[in-house]
């Protein structure tokens, strides 16, 4: 236990914290300080459960041993009021003990009792009994001075500290250097829109605050500082899902004259040292999978393998079914592919339809479904199926297949979400709590809309065997690229790097761009490659993830003290704003969208 967690120093107005309070402190005087978290008044005795981040403990004030002044103040407290008591503690008697606080061995008499300061009444509860909802998200946000002294998001923010802090010893002891990157910065690709701050000294011109630290850690290698870390913040305006924020914190590093095992061996050992920092396991070495075997297996870059259910291409199973849209989609170059899930029969035509409801919200246009009971197949494909087709899926008694028919690129994501839909309907155990994986040989490039963009980024070194396709058939080329999975969420991304100047050139005019516009935007890498790089690679964790992951929490929001709305609005200070028009004109900017009369 560190200090972070119930003990500080004492310091000239209290002694010590409240949590870390047991029966051994027995009559022992203490000048304590904190919250009004709750108050029972009895008439004659009142008790009062203070607060601060370590915990609570019972102060009780009585005629017998309160001053006078101070029991009549301790009748008037309200909920939230800071205060500071003098007291002694006291040792409960037996029947008398609360189990339910790490305190609860003790109660402090209190001799007197000062308030500090005095709260209005809470516009939303710190505290909920058992069993009681949370007030609204959005209230609890705008009201986030308060929600953040709930016991949940302390906790939550401490192991976030004891996290970093764990990551910043890890990576000294491997002599990594933590170099801070700039804020103010020159766009750098990560496949999201840029946050642009407008130069007043140079009017019309901006900066881009950072989607990451990519281009300047990689300078840093150039530069020989050979190993860097930082735990970096970064900004994307992109639109909000549940685990993206438009301001978030990576454990970013990068490192030289290495291979993709060097790195990801150390952030093995990272994710070790942060797992025992917050009691989960992690078995080293953690399971690999190369992007096209998971896609193909999983229908996914991110599977979650807490459930083994895998794929299968039934291509050739049904190759003889008489089903038009097998047989259309088949003409048409597709697959078929599915999932059996044994002891599936017993699911309900409404339970199916809920796993092809996520298939659809995929992206499919539906799945087929066959069942094999006593009474036979049935089901939208197994009306059309023989027993030895059925056979041939692996169908047996009892079990249900669900498949998908088409194109990979369609079939693939609604699979992967049948897979987890399936596990959920079906009940299934998880095979093991903490599924760790390496997703390994990432595509460099991908098709989006017709255009071909870079998978990640465009730094990505090509994998050596596939660098003489590049420009013949790019959407080939894998790259030396590696994603860091737990239990269906990208942890992490990375690569090793392009350090030839010639080869980062041809990878950027596969990317459309002429030689001029990658003057312009690269030619600051462009130069520094050519100044003398070693090869070198690196990796970003996300960790806000991590800490969700870890804390359990539902949402980014949980372990991020003040986040953003999935409108990208902070609610607690209220931003964005608009600008006054004096701060425009110095600028040299005019707003034509969207301003308020008058303003
Ligand atoms: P990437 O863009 O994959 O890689 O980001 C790395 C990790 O950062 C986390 N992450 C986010 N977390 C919260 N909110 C967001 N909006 C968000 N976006 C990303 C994820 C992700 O895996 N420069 C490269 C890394 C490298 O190649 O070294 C990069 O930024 O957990």
């Amino acid at each position: 236990m560190s200090r972070s967690d119930t003990q500080v120093e004492r310091t000239r107005l209290r002694d010590r914290m409240v949590g870390g309070l047991r029966a051994e402190d027995h009559g022992a005087s203490q000048r304590l300080a904190g919250w009004v978290h709750r108050r029972r008044d009895l008439g004659g005795l009142v008790f009062v459960d203070l607060r601060d981040r370590s915990g609570l403990v019972q102060l009780s004030f009585g005629p017998a041993w309160t001053e006078p002044e101070s029991l009549a103040l301790a009748h008037e407290l309200g909920h939230e009021d800071v205060v500071l008591v003098e007291g002694t503690v006291e040792r409960r008697p037996e029947g008398a003990r609360n189990q339910e606080i790490a305190t609860g061995d003790v109660e402090v008499r209190a001799v007197r009792l000062q308030r500090l300061s005095d709260a209005v009444t809470p516009a939303i509860p710190v505290y909920q009994s058992a069993g009681e909802p949370l007030p609204a998200e959005e209230l609890r946000l705008q009201h986030r001075v308060l929600d953040l002294r709930r016991e949940e998001l302390q906790r939550n923010l401490i192991l976030r500290h004891k996290l970093v802090i764990a990551a910043r010893n890890y990576f000294d002891g491997l002599g990594f250097l933590e170099v801070e990157t700039p804020m103010l910065t020159k766009a750098t690709p990560e496949g999201a829109r840029d946050y642009l701050v407008p130069s007043r000294v140079h009017k019309g011109e901006f900066y881009a605050l950072p989607q990451s630290p990519q281009l300047y850690k990689q300078t840093l290698m150039i530069s020989g500082f050979d190993r860097y870390f930082q735990i970096a913040r970064c900004f994307r305006d992109e639109d909000l899902r549940a685990d993206r924020q438009p301001e978030f914190t990576q454990i970013d590093v990068e490192a030289s004259f290495v291979e993709p095992d060097d790195i990801l061996g150390w952030m093995e050992g990272l994710v070790v040292a942060l797992s025992q920092v917050a009691g989960l396991e992690a078995v080293r070495p953690f399971p690999r999978i190369s992007w096209a075997d998971s896609m193909e297996r999983y229908g996914s870059d991110r599977p979650d393998l807490r459930f083994s259910l895998e794929i299968s291409d039934w291509t050739k199973a049904t190759a003889d079914v008489d089903f038009g849209i097998i047989r259309s989609q088949v003409a048409a170059g597709g697959r078929v592919r599915g999932l059996r899930l044994p002891g599936g029969a017993r699911l309900s035509r409404k339970e199916i339809e809920s796993i092809e409801a996520e298939a659809k919200a995929a992206g499919a246009l539906g799945l087929l479904w066959a069942k094999r009971t006593a009474e036979g197949l049935s089901g939208t494909l197994g009306k059309f199926i023989s027993g030895t087709q059925a056979d041939a899926l692996g169908l047996g008694a009892g079990d249900l297949v669900v498949a998908a028919a088409g194109a990979d690129k369609v079939t693939s994501p609604a699979l992967a979400a049948a897979r987890m839909a399936a596990a959920k309907v079906l009940g299934l155990t998880p095979e093991r709590e903490h599924a760790w994986l390496w997703v390994t040989e990432f595509p460099v490039f991908v098709e989006e809309d017709g255009v071909l963009v870079a998978a990640h980024h465009p730094f990505v070194m090509p994998h050596k065997d596939d660098v003489h396709l590049l420009e013949s058939n790019p959407l080939a080329v894998r790259g030396t690229a590696y994603d860091l999975v737990y239990n269906g969420t990208e942890f992490g991304s990375g690569s090793i790097r392009i350090h030839l100047p010639d080869l980062q050139r041809r990878a950027l005019r596969v990317l459309g761009l002429k030689d001029e516009e990658i003057d312009t935007k690269f030619g600051f890498l462009l130069g520094a490659l050519a100044a003398g790089a070693p090869p070198h690679g690196g990796i970003a964790l996300g960790l806000d993830r991590i800490v969700q992951r870890f804390t359990g929490s539902g949402s980014l929001r949980d372990v991020i003290a003040f986040p953003k709305t999935t409108a990208a609005r902070a609610l607690f200070e209220g931003a964005p704003t608009q600008a006054g028009s004096a701060e425009l004109e110095a600028l040299g900017l005019e707003v034509t969208v969207g301003r308020k009369r008058g303003s």
